[in-house]
């Protein structure tokens, strides 16, 4: 008797589950992608670089980190960028809005890596020839050169 009722109930839900539209199917067969998503991804809204920086959190911009970032960005970027034309490097004008802070951050610190393996810095090294060269920034300061890329 038990045994029948068991039946009935899953065969109630299964014609439940199907009838039920296609959204709580759905939801029970498609695997957890999010958690797998890779680091490095074609989307360079997802794509994190490879780097030491995996993970960056964002808080308002703060103006007094902007104009230590102007200074290191003056001194150490300014040979091959501009800001507003193509120079020897990309424009970086808007840069934080096409890529992810810490792509832009590994970019900096390890550009070596980034142009041989990472599919977005290989592809600029094939538009622009030229390498990117290693500034030998620290990650403090080229997380102030961050903030100042915020505000352009
Ligand atoms: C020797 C020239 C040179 C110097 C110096 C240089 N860069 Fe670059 N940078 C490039 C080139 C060229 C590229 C495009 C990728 C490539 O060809 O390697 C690039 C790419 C970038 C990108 C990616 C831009 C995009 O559109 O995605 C960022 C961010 C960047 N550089 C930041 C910096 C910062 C910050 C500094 C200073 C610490 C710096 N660069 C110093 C030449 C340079």
């Amino acid at each position: 008797m038990i045994k029948l009722k068991l039946i009935t109930i899953i065969s109630v839900a299964t014609l439940l589950l199907s009838c039920g539209g296609d959204t709580p199917v759905t939801e029970s067969t498609t695997p957890e992608v999010k958690a797998e998503e890779p680091v490095v991804s074609d989307d360079p809204m997802k794509n994190k670089g490879l780097g030491p920086i995996s993970n960056i959190e964002l808080a308002d911009i703060d103006q007094a980190i902007v104009a230590e970032g102007l200074k290191i960005f003056t001194e150490k970027c300014t040979a091959c960028h501009n800001v507003g034309k193509r120079f020897v490097g990309p424009d970086l004008t808007g840069v934080t809005t096409r890529r992810t802070p810490e792509w832009i951050m590994n970019m900096i610190l390890n550009p070596e890596n980034m142009v041989a393996n990472d599919p977005i810095a290989k592809g600029l090294l094939g538009e622009y020839i030229a390498p990117m060269a290693n500034q030998n920034l620290t990650e403090e300061e080229a997380r102030k050169v961050l903030e100042y890329f915020r505000t352009l």
